[in-house]
């Protein structure tokens, strides 16, 4: 039996490959290794009791064959037994249920750990903060999809003689959409001197954060011509399908056209002495992959599939403990709900001296002022807030330098707060909006209220209820979605920014 000296996934969610480092990896994979030796002895049951009893919940949003299967059929063979549901036909979500309301009742179903598969980017995360047992991504939106990235990084581990030190891996298919590439390239990059070799069009190449972020972490990342050069500078070439359900703006016959140049083919491969890997599934329409590949001796996705079962058991194996259950508590720590999405303004004495609107501000004694929304939104925002006629004006007013595209609309009401759901409607609609609460005619608060710029994170879903939050790494990132925060907000100087900054939780 595998004894660790320190396992530190006991009790973790599993949400990021950035939650885990060099050694977390290295000792999941001797966990996999040894369920994968065992089951192909003798001894194959040796583990069949080890999670007795527990549950496992699969709560696909999305659809998947693998992803669930295995986690599945891990669960099954450790002795467990697991239940939820693959789409959201048949369950309350349809009736507008929300991600937390979801998770609270399979928390209260006694579930011991949740994978969750769902469209928004940081989904999981949010499931994570309301959830009171360990909580696995099996995928969420364009954003990660770590256990794949983890099977996948056990499988180059094996074909590459037990070593990722050095590794040289040519990624291909649909860099800019897929979850799987941006999970495993962050994996390598853990690794000393690793490689990655790319060729797509542009219209599935590697987005810009993604390629920052590993070149930071010194990974060398080169971008080829042609997959024919990929395949000469790589022993490993990681092919993945066009993310059609997220592609908008190209036809089925536009995403054909700008793959065909890249698919691999068996012509293409004459030379090549590696290994071919796919997360699967293969878009056998579109084909990615030739189908005749699926024939030859360097096809390595089935194997890489297989993998799958031997990683998620050795993660649920080191993530329950052998004893202690969860109990349902029924109650939430208002902390979850907490957000840091406000970037606090000086108030200037008596707070009728910032620029323009000095002039707004004026004539009203409480209630709240809106500024910087663009032009002419200040009307449908008084319709989403239902103000009534007579309780609120709008003002479109030029900035200074004046000329088109510089005016900018206030919105003033006798209100005397905004909700955050409220808050979250407006920036929908109009931006970051800096808010001004007028008490006694004069700015009692002002803030800016910022929103997450990624238009699939979890927190721009005004049903959902997500608290804005943000953290610092070195930048300012999503507390979900964790994309870099890009200020919509044009009136946020620097100065506040990096005050703003100092004020976060860090990671990393
Ligand atoms: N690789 C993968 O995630 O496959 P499924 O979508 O079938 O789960």
């Amino acid at each position: 039996m595998l004894i660790l000296m320190e396992n530190r996934f006991i009790d973790r969610d599993v949400i990021s490959i950035n939650d885990f480092n060099r050694d977390d990896f290295l000792a999941l994979f001797k966990c996999a290794e040894m369920m994968r030796d065992h089951e192909k002895s003798e001894n194959r049951h040796l583990f069949s009791g080890r999670l007795k009893r527990r549950r496992l919940a699969e709560l696909f949003y999305e659809p998947s064959t693998r992803t669930r299967t295995s986690f599945n059929t891990a669960i099954t063979e450790l002795g467990g037994c697991s239940d939820g549901f693959s789409g959201i036909e048949g369950t309350s979500v349809v009736k507008q249920e929300s991600i937390r309301d979801t998770i609270l009742m399979y928390n209260a179903n006694h579930f011991d750990v949740l994978v969750m598969r769902h469209p928004l980017d940081g989904s999981v995360q949010w499931a994570a903060d309301v959830s009171d047992v360990p909580v696995i991504n099996g995928g969420d939106g364009m954003n990660e999809h770590p256990t794949q990235a983890m099977l996948d990084a056990f499988t180059l581990h094996i074909l590459n003689d037990n070593r990722l030190d050095g590794i040289r891996v040519g990624l291909g298919g649909d860099l800019m959409h897929g979850r799987t590439i941006r999970s495993l390239s962050q994996a390598l990059a853990l690794f000393d001197n690793v490689s990655i070799f790319w060729a797509a069009d542009d219209f599935f190449k590697m987005p810009g954060d993604l390629e920052r972020l590993l070149i930071n972490r010194g990974v060398k990342v080169e971008r080829l011509d042609t997959p024919e050069d990929v395949l000469e500078n790589c022993g490993f070439y990681y092919m993945t399908r066009p993310q059609t359900e997220r592609i908008v703006g190209k036809s089925a016959q536009e995403v054909r056209e700008l793959l065909q140049r890249y698919r691999i083919t068996p012509e293409r491969l004459e030379r090549f002495k590696g290994k071919i890997l796919h997360p699967l599934p293969i878009n056998s329409q579109l084909a990615e992959i030739d189908n005749l590949v699926y024939y030859m001796g360097c096809q390595g996705f089935l194997e890489q599939a297989e993998n799958g079962i031997f990683v998620r058991k050795a993660l649920l194996y080191l993530m329950m403990p052998e004893e202690g259950y969860t109990l349902f508590r029924g109650v939430l720590n208002p902390e979850i709900n907490r957000s840091n999405n406000r970037i606090f303004r000086e108030v200037n004495e008596g707070g009728r001296k910032d620029g323009n609107g000095e002039k707004i501000v004026r004539n009203i004694e409480d209630g709240l002022v809106l500024d910087h929304l663009k032009p002419a939104s200040a009307e449908e925002i008084a319709r989403e807030l239902m103000l009534v006629e007579g309780g609120y004006s709008c003002i479109t007013a030029s900035v200074a330098g004046g000329g088109e595209g510089k005016a900018k609309s206030f919105l003033k009401t006798n209100l005397h707060g905004l909700s955050e759901r409220e808050l979250k409607r407006i920036a929908l609609i109009s931006g970051e909006p800096t808010v001004n609460l007028i008490r006694n005619g004069g700015v009692a608060e002002k803030f800016v209220y910022l929103l997450c710029g990624n238009d699939n994170c979890v927190t721009r879903v005004v049903k959902e209820d997500v608290p804005g939050k943000f953290y610092y790494d070195g930048e300012i990132r999503c507390g979900y979605c964790r994309r870099p925060y890009a200020p919509e907000n044009r009136k946020i100087s620097g100065g506040e920014l990096n005050r703003y900054a100092g004020s976060l939780p860090r990671r990393g």
